[in-house]
């Protein structure tokens, strides 16, 4: 969803060529979010700008470009360089200093166009310049009140009525004390606001500033020091680092994956924190409602550990590829430090074990994918634990306000930390007093941040719009999460063993599975034609039925449901003919018979079959020839879901590459679904 990068250089010398570059490849990093519009603001020279537009400005400084687009960041950048020619404005003009601002939109209020897209603006002469994630709630409210006041409104968006309140405001101060500093001025807009956002101001009253604020959405401050020994350091004091005058470059972004291959130093900001750059140094004010003066805060910066590697497709055509391909990887790294020989350690549960054993209940919560892997965590959950565990959709216990209680853990998962539903569902819980648990990949996110304890999945930046890696990571962090919490019984004790046993091979039987990539690419070719494809799944592997489903659907567009098997001759047996291809999960498990009498029921009715089995299973279980098999490497029951996924990954994969649509960013769907 909307995405937003903030670049500014102080004390070090940047051509306008190359201050647009950053924020044009600080966007290309947001794109993987979905968007259908962009913009940047960066400053002109005075005189060039004059030339086109009537009068002089209300202030000293040179007037800013604006420039929106909608579409692909790509027609953004072209449109920009061929306005700039057709202005004559000078791309190798030199800064010292420079405050650029970026962003890219998602349509919520208006549809895609230039006039909607941001930085959105205060009006003749771009006097305050914002961009914006997030939602004003109050913003019809705003607009009347600022139309009563002569302003006039050129956007559908919610987000127009920021830049004109900071106008009003500023003028209004303006006419009476005569000074206003800038963040003055943005603490008074913010009292005005409702709903969720992160914002970035830039003002030609205030030139070579920029402030950021944030109450809900995320927003990150990326700090990188040119010269001088803490460059490099782990963790720096912003305040002592930013008032040495030393040439540095700061970034905001909404998104790690913006900053990371310019700085590892960041600092996640808080919400009803105003953060101020002036003069290369970062000041950070804290607003308490109740009280009248907001207080200066000093935060340490963090130490991000991403690689950009992880951010470049590298020999792969496309990043949900890439992603599948590096399972066995992601794997490791989910598991690596927390597998001991008879035990795990997870660090962020280890104080909370007592408390989640106690419990009356376990609520998994989540949305898509997320919710997938816990309903695949769910059957080991309760196993390992011999605690009951109930499956929240995050919208529909919203929409129920389904009862959670004190005696409940609520468990949350989220690959971005930042689904809306997921933390309206977190807030609801916490409000219940229910014990909040997070289990998620991005640290430093508003779950991460707002649960009481959790794990990180620890897979690596996740690119792809179609979340592969991070579902299986998931699954196996909840293994993981299961076994510390059955950890004090002794009678599953060579249960647990085995499955951690299992769990330490896994990534080389990962590795096996995704050597049916060139099967899968073969199985696609047949299907590319297929309007329609049903998964059938049980016990551990209905999710993976329900996880490969989705799957197709979203990347390769074609529909697609996953079935419970159990559930087959209850309905969607009537749809049954030769043409429908089914692909049923039949590898070996507890539920393994009852599949195989699926798969005879199917085939009695002239069923288009495909069946996934254990290795060597292929003649045993397919009917007819006709009958294509998916043979997988078997693991320990409950982490099959794991290995099973990865041929459905790689079928969703070649369908869509094979039918011609977009696998990274497949239509209509946004990486991270900051709106209910
Ligand atoms: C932590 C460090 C890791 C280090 C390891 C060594 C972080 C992020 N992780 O990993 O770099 O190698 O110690 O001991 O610094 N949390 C939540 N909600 C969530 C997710 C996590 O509250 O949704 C909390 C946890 O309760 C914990 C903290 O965040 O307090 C870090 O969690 P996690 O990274 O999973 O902990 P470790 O694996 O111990
Ligand atoms: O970031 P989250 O895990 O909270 O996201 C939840 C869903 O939006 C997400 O899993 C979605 O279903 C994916 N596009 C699936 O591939």
């Amino acid at each position: 969803m909307c995405g937003i990068f903030a670049y500014l250089n102080y004390n070090v010398t940047r051509e306008r060529r190359y201050i647009l570059e950053v924020l044009f490849n600080g966007l290309r990093r947001l794109e993987y979010r979905g968007y259908d519009s962009s913009g940047v603001a960066i400053d002109s020279d005075l005189t060039t700008v004059e030339g086109n537009r009537m009068g002089s400005p209300p202030y000293d400084a040179p007037p800013p470009l604006v420039f929106r687009q909608e579409g692909k960041i790509e027609s953004l950048v072209g449109s920009v360089y061929s306005e700039v020619d057709a202005m004559d404005i000078n791309l190798e003009e030199p800064f010292l200093i420079h405050a650029g601002i970026a962003h890219t939109r998602w349509a919520t209020h208006g549809v895609p166009s230039p006039r909607n897209s941001h930085p959105q603006s205060s009006g003749a002469w771009d006097e305050f310049l914002v961009v914006h994630n997030g939602i004003i709630t109050n913003y019809e409210v705003l607009k009347e009140t600022l139309v009563r006041h002569g302003f006039t409104f050129d956007s559908e968006t919610d987000t127009e009525v920021i830049p004109k309140l900071a106008k009003f405001v500023f003028d209004k101060a303006r006419d009476g004390e005569g000074m206003v500093t800038f963040s003055q001025v943005v603490k008074e807009v913010m009292r005005q606001l409702e709903g969720a956002y992160a914002l970035i101001f830039k003002s030609s009253h205030y030139p070579n500033e920029l402030i950021a604020c944030k109450r809900g959405s995320t927003l990150l401050l990326g700090v990188k020091e040119l010269s001088g020994e803490t460059s490099g350091t782990l963790f720096h004091d912003v305040k002592a680092l930013t008032t040495n005058g030393k040439p540095k470059e700061l970034f905001f972004s909404s998104d790690l994956c913006a900053i990371v291959e310019h700085t590892k130093n960041y600092l996640a900001v808080e919400d009803n924190e105003v953060v101020h750059i002036k003069d290369g140094s970062v000041s950070i004010l804290k607003f308490d409602y109740g009280k009248e003066k907001p207080a200066s805060v000093q935060r340490a910066l963090s130490f991000l550990e991403m690689e950009v590697e992880q951010i470049k497709k590298g020999k792969y055509e496309h990043f949900m590829q890439k992603e599948i391909h590096e399972q066995p990887h992601s794997l490791t790294t989910s598991m690596r430090g927390r597998l001991k020989e008879n035990g795990v350690n997870l660090g962020g549960l280890k104080d909370h074990l007592k408390s989640i054993r106690h419990s009356r209940r376990i609520i998994f919560i989540g949305c898509g994918t997320s919710y997938n892997a816990a309903l695949a965590a769910r059957p080991f959950v309760e196993e390992l634990c011999g605690i009951p565990v109930t499956m929240e959709l995050a919208s529909d216990l919203l929409d129920r306000q389904g009862p959670v209680y004190r005696e409940d853990t609520a468990v949350f998962v989220s690959q971005s930390g930042e689904t809306a539903d997921t933390l309206l569902a977190l807030e609801y819980a916490l409000e219940n007093g229910a014990l909040c648990v997070g289990i998620t990949n991005t640290v430093g996110s508003t779950l991460a941040r707002k649960t009481h304890c959790g794990v990180h999945i620890n897979a690596g930046c996740e690119i792809g719009v179609a979340s592969t890696k991070a579902y299986t990571s998931q699954i196996v962090v909840m293994a993981m999460m299961a076994l510390a919490i059955g950890s004090d019984r002794i009678s599953s004790q060579a249960r647990r063993e085995a499955i951690i046993a299992c769990l330490s091979d896994l990534p080389s039987k990962v590795t096996d599975v995704l050597k049916l990539d060139g099967e899968m690419k073969d199985l696609a070719e047949s299907l590319i034609g297929a309007e329609s494809l049903l998964v059938f799944g049980r016990g551990y592997n209905y999710a993976t039925a329900l996880e490969g489903a989705l799957k197709v659907k979203e990347v390769a567009l074609m529909h697609s449901e996953g079935m419970l098997a159990g559930e087959m001759k209850h309905g969607p047996l009537a749809l049954v003919d030769e043409t429908l291809p089914i692909i049923v999960i039949a590898t070996r498990d507890a539920c393994f018979s009852k599949q195989q009498s699926v798969i005879q029921q199917l085939h009695a009715r002239k069923g288009r079959l495909i069946v996934m089995c254990s290795k060597g299973d292929a003649s045993a279980v397919c009917p007819s020839e006709t009958c294509r098999a998916i043979e997988v490497p078997q693991v320990a029951d409950c982490l099959q879901p794991v290995i099973n996924i990865v041929p459905l990954q790689l079928l969703a994969y070649h369908l869509t590459v094979l039918r011609g649509y977009d696998v990274d960013q497949p239509r209509n769907l946004a990486k991270s679904v900051t709106t209910q």
